[in-house]
């Protein structure tokens, strides 16, 4: 508990990176020094976390939706194997998507557009010490403020290994064109979004389109979804800094082949996959998952539509660009995809 107040943060001293081991007995350098650090990710397998967590009446009932959650846990490890080749090691920094709840434990990894304004709420009702009752009642905005949650990146390294050992650690995914084509909707059609019109918009624009007129130019919100994917595929982008959030992909932001997550929820399946974490969890009497207002169901071909405007040249590009995500999570390559 003390551990973790706010305020103890890691501090990366120049020259000298503190590597965050993911293997047996790794050998860390830190200034220039190999030292073993108290290790690691890979001591408790996954599960063994979730049989020590669900207490033995909740085993019956889980068992259907476990069998599925087990299966994709293995493709995960199984896809990890076959299409990573050198081991990194991650660092701290690494880790800012993973949001910790210390009360019960529990790690999420955020991924933009996969319902994680509802799960943030969730986690801000876990660990707001009845600050909060109902999920839906907590603004959006103040679900993203910076702050509200603490992140894992905010530990030193032995507090970081010990709650990855030993807590419930899960993610939701979907579909990764979906997903993008999500992103695209709504960063750069909506005209609320200012900030982003003007950060990316407006590169956008001066960079992939010919002749602008000197409105677009100043704005950066009427960006088409061709000039978003010509911006994705081009190799400066990502050279200048990485992918904004709500675009860079899963395989980035939460490593999923180094954080055995225990569940990897699907935005498709997102009630029952909700439900399933909040029962492992053993919170389900303290906090429903929030029923979505729009069936997901609906615009499951979203995707498609935006993709028929597209060259194939870039469909081959945007591919190899979120194959990643398509792997490891067992989405099969669209049909619409044109290479
Ligand atoms: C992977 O996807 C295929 C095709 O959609 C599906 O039949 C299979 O059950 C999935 N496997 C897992 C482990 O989820």
């Amino acid at each position: 508990k003390q551990l973790s107040r706010p305020g103890v943060r890691m501090r990366m001293p120049r020259g000298g990176r503190l590597f965050l081991a993911t293997c047996l007995g790794s050998l860390v350098s830190f200034f220039g020094k190999q030292f073993e650090i108290d290790c690691c990710i890979l001591k408790i397998t996954p599960a063994s976390i979730i049989l020590t967590r669900v207490e033995p009446y909740k085993q019956l009932q889980l068992l259907a939706d476990q069998k599925s959650l087990q299966g994709r846990r293995e493709l995960l490890e199984q896809a990890c194997l076959s299409h990573t080749k050198k081991r990194r090691v991650l660092s701290p920094e690494d880790l800012k998507h993973l949001i910790v709840d210390d009360k019960h434990s529990l790690l999420y990894c955020y991924v933009p557009k996969v319902a994680c304004t509802n799960w943030k709420r969730i986690l801000m009702v876990l660990t707001g010490d009845g600050r909060y009752s109902e999920p839906l009642a907590i603004p959006a905005n103040e679900a993203h403020v910076a702050g509200n949650l603490r992140t894992l990146s905010e530990f030193s390294v032995p507090e970081i290994n010990r709650r990855l050992r030993s807590y419930l650690k899960f993610i939701f995914v979907r579909e990764p064109f979906e997903r993008l084509v999500s992103a695209y909707r709504n960063k750069f059609t909506r005209s609320y979004n200012t900030a982003f019109h003007k950060r990316y918009g407006t590169k956008i624009i001066r960079r992939h389109r010919t002749d602008p007129d000197p409105e677009a130019l100043e704005k950066g919100n009427d960006v088409s979804f061709q000039e978003f994917v010509q911006y994705l595929v081009d190799p400066r982008t990502q050279r200048e800094e990485p992918f904004n959030e709500h675009w860079e992909r899963v395989h980035s932001l939460c490593h999923p082949c180094l954080i055995h997550y225990d569940v990897v929820g699907k935005y498709e399946t997102l009630e029952p996959d909700a439900r399933a974490v909040l029962s492992l969890a053993g919170v389900e009497d303290i906090v429903q998952f929030p029923t979505p207002g729009k069936s997901t169901r609906t615009d499951g071909d979203m995707a498609a539509r935006f993709f028929k405007h597209i060259s194939p040249f870039y469909h081959k590009r945007l591919f190899n660009l979120y194959r990643m995500d398509f792997m490891l999570f067992n989405y099969s390559t669209p049909e619409y995809l044109r290479t």
